[in-house]
Order: C-alpha cells, then structure tokens, then sequence
C-alpha cells in the first residue's frame, strides 16, 4: 500500500479518498457477491476517480456539461485504452434521468459537484431515481468550518463571517441528513484532507516517509467527530 501510494502522482489525501471509496465499493461488491457493476459519475470532469474505476474493470459514464472536460476525458480514456470502459456524456444533473433512465446504475459517483449544482437536494433525488436498490453512492463535498477557520486564522474576519453562511459549503451532519432524505441509508461520513492539506506537498517529496505517515494519520483520524467537523472536504457513503 506504501509502495503504491509513493509511485502515484497523487496527492495524500487523493490518494487516501481514492483508496477509501474503491475499499468501500470492493467490499459493497463482495457483500453483494457480483462479478461486475456499472457506475456513474456525475460531474465526473476529466475523470480524475472514473479513470481508477475503469482501470480496476468497470462500466463508467462521465455525465458532465463541460465540452472541454468531456474533450479531455476523451483524451485520456484513450491514452489509457480505456474506451470499451469508459464514456463520457454530455449533460447536467437536471437531466441525469433522461440521460441513463430509472434503476440503470449500481454505483453512482458524485465528487466536489453537489457544491456547483443550483438545487442539490433534487440533484440527490434524481441520483435516488438512478441507481438500482442496492445500489450505492458516494458523494465528496466541501465543509463549511474548515474555510471559516483558514480564513480567520489569516485575519480575513470579513471572509470568515462569509463563509459561516455560504451555501456552497456544507457540514457533514447536514450533508448526511440531505442524502438520506432523498431515499439512501448513509454508511459512513469521513473527513478528507484533515491534516494532509496542511502539509507543503514539496515537504512530502523531499521525505516520502513522511508521506507514509500522514496517510496513516488521516486514516486514523478521518473518522473522529473533532477532526472530521474541520475537515476540508468529507466523503460520504450511502445506500440506496
Ligand atoms: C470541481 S469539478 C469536479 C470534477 C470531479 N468530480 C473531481 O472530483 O475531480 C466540478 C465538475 O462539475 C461539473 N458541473 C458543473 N455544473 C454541473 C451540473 N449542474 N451538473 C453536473 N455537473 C456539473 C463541472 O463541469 C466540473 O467538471
């Protein structure tokens, strides 16, 4: 797990939510005993998790309404010869239904999206509407307290007292709540990027052991409810 995360491009706590999410879906797959599942990524971008599903076998749709995100995506599914996997599709969250219809996915994704769709709570109803009972999702979103605390901590009180009421910007325990009303059973609320935002990446890769460490130490905290109430960013896991 070390050794892979060193040889990786990415971030700490990239490499951390992706290794959490693509644990919680290898262990929804083993509990549900199926060989192969279809995801869906909506706000999927240029693909930065599609990529990594479709590298470990699955079925993925990008819904995304940028043409250049969607260009880039192409891009990359064929340097990776990912195309027989991988397909991104044009289209925002409004029209999620109508793009790939009721109970078509098992696996939905929505990553640092939530935050930029104009009414979230029927965005999350829709996602309720495409992934099949049994189905899970998994939504990372930006939280609230983190940037109130940077931006005080700076003396950007003004930006801080803004921030406090930002609608763009969420707290676990609500976020949470959003999504089991739409219809899914949360499983699990972590924090992202905890501590692991705090530290220089060039501190990092002067000493990947220290890389090593602050993964463990974000795999140890990104639970508790202190730590996870400041985190920059919080991914939650839900059933449909
Ligand atoms: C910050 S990026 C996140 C990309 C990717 N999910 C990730 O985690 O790297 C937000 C994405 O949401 C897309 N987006 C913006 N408005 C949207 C909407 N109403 N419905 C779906 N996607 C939207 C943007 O085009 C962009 O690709």
């Amino acid at each position: 797990m070390a050794e892979s995360r060193r040889n990786r491009s990415r971030s700490v706590a990239g490499a951390f939510l992706d290794d959490l999410v693509s644990g919680q879906i290898a262990a929804w797959q083993a509990e549900r005993g199926i060989d192969d599942f279809t995801v869906t990524d909506l706000g999927g971008g240029t693909g930065t998790f599609a990529i990594t599903l479709a590298q470990q076998g699955h079925q993925v749709t990008v819904i995304d309404p940028s043409l250049d995100a969607l260009a880039s995506l192409q891009r990359r599914t064929t340097e990776r010869r990912l195309s027989d996997r991988l397909r991104g599709v044009q289209g925002d969250a409004s029209e999620l239904v109508g793009l790939i219809g009721a109970d078509s996915t098992d696996v939905m994704v929505c990553h640092r999206t939530l935050e930029v769709i104009d009414d979230p709570t029927t965005a999350l109803a829709a996602m309720a509407e495409v992934v099949r009972p049994g189905g899970v999702l998994s939504v990372v979103v930006p939280l609230r307290r983190a940037v109130v605390l940077s931006q005080a901590l700076q003396g950007h009180i003004d930006a801080a007292l803004e921030a406090l009421d930002d609608p763009t910007r969420f707290d676990p325990d609500d976020v949470a709540a959003l999504i089991g009303r739409a219809g899914f059973t949360v499983q699990d609320i972590s924090g992202v990027g905890t501590l692991a935002s705090h530290v220089p990446q060039a501190v990092l890769e002067e000493q990947p052991r220290l890389a090593d460490q602050l993964y463990e130490l974000e795999s140890r905290i990104c639970r508790d409810h202190a730590f996870r109430a400041i985190a920059p960013w919080a991914h939650i896991f839900a059933r449909r």
